[in-house]
């Protein structure tokens, strides 16, 4: 047998001389960091959950009817008559949560251990546009089931393109095909969702992990490998502290990609909608547009980014400023790189005040998700009383926190440009570490 795999490789190599080493230079003489430690999970997890939304998505698309009369009864059918169809919605809808979960986590590593800071600019900047066009991909496959917050929702999104001055209004019309969400909206929104993102998502995410081993990764203690000591037992020419990506962090990926299915199982056969928040109980009744939904929500991954467009009043009669301070909130990040001029990376050796900054972005981030979700909204009269003016509190708590979220890239700049931050020494070699 050995003898039949070893002459199919002498058959394939002599025609295509440079795909083994192409497999080498990315798998087995990859050299990562040997201290890499559980947020450097996060990666290969995306990567499972893109996999499992593409082949799920092709057999939701077997039985799915992109029509305004018949999408929402196809998508009852596949829940209820196709084999198996509860199951592989189940899996694409939980997915869609859990592929934010996993790139949102992702990112915050690349806060923590400053994954961002040259020489890997390019790889952020290519995380941040898959980020963009996977918010794009997340609300179009959002609106395909045809459900009442589906309508809206698209309805509230695609409106806000009615603020852009002066073209606004035919904007809005030429986005939905229409004067409402309907059948031509929802007949484009399909094309996008199931090929044309799909595609750019991929391509984005080859080129993000080509830049990446271009350079190299990161490590949870900022330091350069490539410019520590040479020689490991594989290569004498290789950074000491490089080990080969396959087989060593192929199978710890292989563990962590284990552990995360186990969960993600739970939720899809325990709690599929899990309490309302990656399935809207909106969504369980048709596109109505005669009815709105007592509360038009997005999904819990964007309301941070819909919390800062409703915190932002309107001035001189416009509510372009939430709009642009909805995007802001995205853009301000593609720009991290510059905005931190830090000398040190990883936040084991940076200065106080970039760890207090960090733990407040991440508070006003939250908050701003639980302003968006309309949790604070219930809180308040709970918590103060039904007398209290939840309007007002609701307004002066989620301003307080977008303020918060832009002053971290506003007070970045300030303390790294300055010269204000007092490091810790930074280790010659990385620390081997098992946390
Ligand atoms: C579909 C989504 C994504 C996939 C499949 C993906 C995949 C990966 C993989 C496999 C790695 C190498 C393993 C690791 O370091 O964890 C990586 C590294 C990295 N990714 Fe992503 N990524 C995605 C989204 C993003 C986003 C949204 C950002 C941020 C804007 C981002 C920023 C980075 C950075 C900075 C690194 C280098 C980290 C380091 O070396 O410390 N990625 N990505």
């Amino acid at each position: 047998m050995a003898n039949v795999f070893s002459r199919i490789g002498d058959w394939v190599n002599e025609r295509a001389p440079n795909m083994m080493p192409a497999y080498r230079k990315h798998m087995t003489e990859y050299y990562a960091p040997k201290n890499f430690n559980l947020w450097y999970y996060f990666g290969s997890l995306a990567i499972v959950v893109l996999v499992n939304q593409i082949v799920t998505g092709i057999f939701l698309t077997m039985n799915y009817k992109p029509s305004a009369a018949e999408a929402f009864a196809s998508v009852e059918y596949i829940m209820r008559d196709v084999e198996w169809g509860w199951l592989i919605r189940y899996m694409h809808s939980t997915g869609a949560s859990l592929f934010f979960v996993v790139v949102l986590l992702h990112m915050f590593r690349g806060l923590l251990y400053g994954s961002y800071h040259k020489p890997r600019e390019l790889v952020w900047l290519l995380g941040m546009l898959i980020f963009l066009v996977l918010m794009a991909e997340a609300f179009m496959g959002y609106v395909l089931p045809w459900g009442n917050m589906s309508f809206w929702g698209a309805k509230v999104i695609i409106s806000l393109f009615g603020t852009v001055p002066v073209i606004g209004n035919t904007l809005v019309e030429w986005i939905m095909g229409d004067f409402l969400p309907a059948d031509a909206t929802l007949n484009r929104f399909f094309a996008l969702h199931v090929i044309a993102l799909p595609l750019v998502l991929l391509l984005l995410v080859v080129l993000h992990i080509a830049a990446l081993h271009e350079v190299g990764s990161n490590n949870p203690d900022g330091v350069e490998i490539k410019k520590g000591p040479k020689g490991n037992r594989w290569d004498a020419n290789k950074p000491a502290d490089g080990i080969p990506f396959h087989p060593y962090y192929s199978v710890k990926d292989l563990f962590g990609v284990g552990f995360f299915l186990t969960i993600a199982a739970f939720i899809i056969f325990f709690a599929p909608t899990f309490g309302g928040w990656f399935l809207e109980h909106d969504n369980f009744i048709p596109a109505n547009n005669l009815v709105t939904p007592t509360h038009i929500k997005p999904v819990w991954y964007f309301t941070p980014f819909y919390a800062i467009l409703r915190m932002i009043p309107s001035f001189f009669g416009t509510a372009l400023w939430g709009v642009l301070g909805m995007f802001g909130a995205i853009a301000v990040l593609f720009v991290l790189p510059w905005i931190d001029a830090g000398k040190v990376r990883s936040i084991r050796y940076r200065g106080t005040g970039y760890k207090v900054a960090l733990g407040l972005f991440v508070v006003s981030f939250l908050s701003l998700g639980a302003v968006g979700a309309g949790v604070v909204a219930e809180l308040i009269p709970e918590w103060f009383g039904a007398s209290a003016d939840a309007t007002f509190l609701e307004n002066t708590f989620g301003r307080v926190m977008t303020l918060i979220y832009f002053g971290y890239f506003v007070f970045l700049w300030v303390y790294t440009h300055l010269g204000m931050e007092k490091t810790k020494p930074v280790p010659d070699r990385v620390v081997y570490d098992h946390d």
